[in-house]
């Protein structure tokens, strides 16, 4: 198991650590830069249904629900297709409005699980055209669907999902960019842009792994707090989600993401010295409206952790503590930002001597109800 691990102390750090290349997997092949080109045999192949498509559902559990959520951002920012995302557990029984003019994604790292699996079977039953977004080659997610695209992070050993995430946001990326160019709704230079950046990403997440240190010395500062608050605005919003997800499931700390604005309407009240609140204010997007967040929580004793993009002054002066990211598009930013939120998670539960890989009650794959 040491060999397996790489010389990392757990899986779930070498998995963080394998995101770039793992991203850098994810798009190899698929998307050529210079050409302009975006090719996806399952997407190429079905592109009528995609576009002719009054919405996109996507279904899935955990982890892969929040890269649902940042996809539903981008589908309907750049592809202009409207986009529901759902949990499958509630999806399944709920009785949906679902017709063959709908196209169904289902995300799901392990292709087993058993909710998106019985999703996927009512989406077939009434006639939607049902596309996987998968890790394990081969799973029953993966064969039950119409067609598909994997996402080549290789094996995840760690229960808390980390490279399954960024490279399922890296497929789903890939096919907002490619729908919306097929659709003529993004113009040829922004098209352009987006490769470009998309294309730099895996080195941007190595830059932003070299924080690790000084996560480290946040970790050990907030390790014992026993609550602790996420916001996020915009594409930001379920990075938000994802990192109050990581630390509850490993370290047991009681976190919780929120909508940044929607702080007001109920978390502020928790609000004291003795709280952090991590807020993701990157430079692109709602800035300005995350920054008056910020100086409402400052008013009121809360420790602030800003995710920052490199260089900025203005989150500095408010924050407690910052940890910078390379600058990107807004639309990719949520593979950059989840990195610190990652490795802080990780490094709590290190220090709270919590069993990271493995955390208690927890599975990696749900495969019954
Ligand atoms: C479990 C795992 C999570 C994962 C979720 C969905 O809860 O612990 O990490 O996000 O299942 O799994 P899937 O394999 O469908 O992505």
């Amino acid at each position: 198991e040491q060999i397996e691990k790489g010389g990392y102390d757990h899986f779930m750090l070498k998995e963080i650590h394998e995101q770039p290349s793992a991203i850098r997997d994810t798009y190899r092949g698929r998307m050529l830069v210079k050409e302009g080109i975006i090719r996806m045999a399952g997407v190429d192949d079905n592109i009528e249904k995609f576009i002719n498509a009054n919405r996109i559902i996507i279904v899935a559990c955990g982890t892969s629900w929040h890269a649902g959520l940042v996809a539903e951002y981008i589908f309907e920012d750049i592809a202009r297709i409207p986009v529901e995302v759902e949990y499958a557990s509630e999806f399944r029984y709920r009785n949906p409005v679902i017709t063959n003019k709908d196209v169904v994604i289902a995300i799901s790292q392990s292709g087993e699980t058993a909710d998106t699996l019985a999703a996927i079977k009512l989406a077939k039953a009434n006639g939607a055209f049902v596309f996987g977004v998968c890790n394990v080659v081969g799973s029953s997610i993966a064969r039950e669907t119409h067609a598909g695209a994997y996402t080549h992070a290789g094996p995840e050993i760690g229960v808390a999902s980390t490279k399954a995430f960024t490279t399922q946001i890296t497929v789903l990326t890939l096919i907002a960019l490619k729908l919306a160019k097929v659709k003529g709704e993004i113009s040829n230079s922004n098209y352009r842009y987006h490769l470009q950046e998309l294309e730099l990403i895996p080195e941007k997440v190595q830059k932003a792994l070299e924080s690790d240190e000084h996560i480290k010395t946040v970790a050990n500062i907030y390790k014992n707090a026993r609550n602790c608050l996420y916001l996020g605005r915009g594409y930001n919003f379920p990075v938000a989600l994802e990192g109050a997800l990581k630390l509850k499931e490993i370290s047991y700390i009681h976190a919780e993401g929120y909508p940044a604005a929607e702080m007001k309407h109920g978390p502020i009240a928790l609000i004291d010295e003795n709280m952090p609140i991590v807020v993701i204010a990157t430079k692109k997007g709602h800035y300005e409206k995350v920054v008056s967040n910020i100086e409402e929580i400052k008013a009121r004793q809360g420790k602030i952790i800003g995710i920052v993009t490199e260089g900025d002054t203005n989150v500095k002066r408010l924050a407690d503590h910052v940890i910078e990211v390379p600058e990107t598009l807004e639309s990719l930013s949520p593979l950059l930002t989840t990195i610190p939120l990652q490795l802080l998670s990780y490094h709590i539960a290190v220090m709270l001597d919590k069993n990271v890989d493995q955390p208690r009650n927890l599975a990696k794959s749900v495969t019954v109800e």
